[in-house]
């Protein structure tokens, strides 16, 4: 069989996302082990709660990206500009999906331009680490001029490309490849995984790096073992592959341990407010959703303006409840574990 197009796997993956049972089953973000503090004796007032933060230099309305999903089938420049519209309409900030398919294929272009509806929005770019070589950086250059973007992410996905048809399954040499990258690219180099987590050990080797913020993308939401084996064989053949990962809440502690100052994401099965005010309280400069945002996203830009609306909604009630007016007084309040 001839090896199948990049934008047919977008596609595929986009409708197992959709349509399919993605998400861990037995591993959860570790959140629930967590309570925010609630205080009946808050002296805020919701309507005044403040949300602003700053991130990459970038102001933010809310301290929530748009995850990064997708790119290069005609759908999804669908997803994408209802998404960019809907995050300039509600001040949050965006990554696109892996650019990869641009770079390679002139014509996938056009399915990530989104400034003309996203002029302000912090805009990250996505590459993905397995394909990082020396001789691709001045086309990845070109493609984030292209997009305008702010900032690019760069995946590292060992495990989903492993189980990928076809993926890419050499990652030697790849962290000092990244750690160059990072120390001399004109743009702000973060790093990401995609839902089976950034932990300890991952991170102890970025140490001392330049690297301008890690997004943990834990496990404990879409888990892309499973996406990619429902995709490549109609069913899930490995399932201790696909419930195998660093919990969200965990990397989140991790990461900040190992790496001190650096600016955290925390994604991974952030589903509600109240996990943002959680992950916010624990330290997380801000969240990242994705698959959540991917139906509302076929739909409309109001659909994802609803969506992302209810969850900041939920997130400004965590804060009054806990007696925090900023995310500052959210953080210096923390969390609690709860007992088990
Ligand atoms: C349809 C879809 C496509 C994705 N494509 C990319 C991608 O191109 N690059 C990337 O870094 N992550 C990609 N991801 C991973 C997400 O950014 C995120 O890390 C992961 O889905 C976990 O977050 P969630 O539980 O909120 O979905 C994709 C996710 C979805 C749902």
């Amino acid at each position: 069989m001839p090896p199948e197009l990049p934008s047919v796997r977008k596609l595929r993956h986009i409708d197992a996302c959709l349509t399919g049972a993605v998400e861990y089953t037995e591993v959860t973000t570790g959140f629930e082990r967590y309570r925010l503090p609630y205080n009946a004796l808050t002296q805020t007032s919701l309507s005044a709660v403040n949300l602003e933060t700053v991130f990459l230099e970038a102001p933010l309305s809310v301290p929530l990206l748009v995850g990064a999903m997708t790119g290069g089938a005609e759908l999804a420049q669908t997803i994408n500009r209802n998404l960019a519209a809907a995050a300039q309409q509600c001040g949050v900030g965006m990554m696109l999906g892996s650019q990869r398919i641009m770079i390679d294929d002139e014509a996938a272009t056009g399915s990530f331009d989104v400034r003309d509806v996203a002029p302000d929005v912090l805009l990250i770019g996505n590459i993905g680490l397995a394909q990082l070589q020396p001789a691709m950086i001045p086309y990845l250059s070109k493609a984030l001029a292209r997009v305008g973007a702010d900032a690019l992410a760069v995946h590292t996905n060992p495990l989903q490309e492993a189980i990928q048809a076809g993926g890419d399954t050499d990652f030697t040499g790849s962290l000092s490849q990244l750690l160059e990258l990072a120390s001399s690219f004109d743009y702000p180099v973060l790093v990401k995984e995609v839902g089976h987590g950034i932990g300890a050990g991952a991170a102890r080797l970025l140490r001392g790096s330049r690297i301008a913020a890690v997004d943990v993308a834990g496990a404990g939401g879409t888990s892309w073992a499973k996406v990619e084996q429902l995709v490549r064989y109609g069913e899930v053949r490995y399932p201790a592959l696909a419930e195998w990962g660093v919990p969200t809440a965990q990397a989140l502690l991790e990461v900040q341990q190992e790496l001190p100052g650096v600016p955290v994401i925390a994604s991974g099965g952030v589903r509600t407010g109240m996990d943002a005010a959680k992950a916010l309280a624990m330290g997380a400069s801000v969240v990242a959703v994705a698959r959540p945002l991917l139906a509302p996203a076929v739909q409309s830009v109001d659909a994802v303006v609803d969506w992302l609306g209810a969850f900041i909604e939920e997130l400004r009630v965590c804060l009054h409840g806990c007696g925090a007016a900023t995310l500052g007084q959210l953080r210096e309040s923390g969390v609690s574990p709860i007992p088990s």
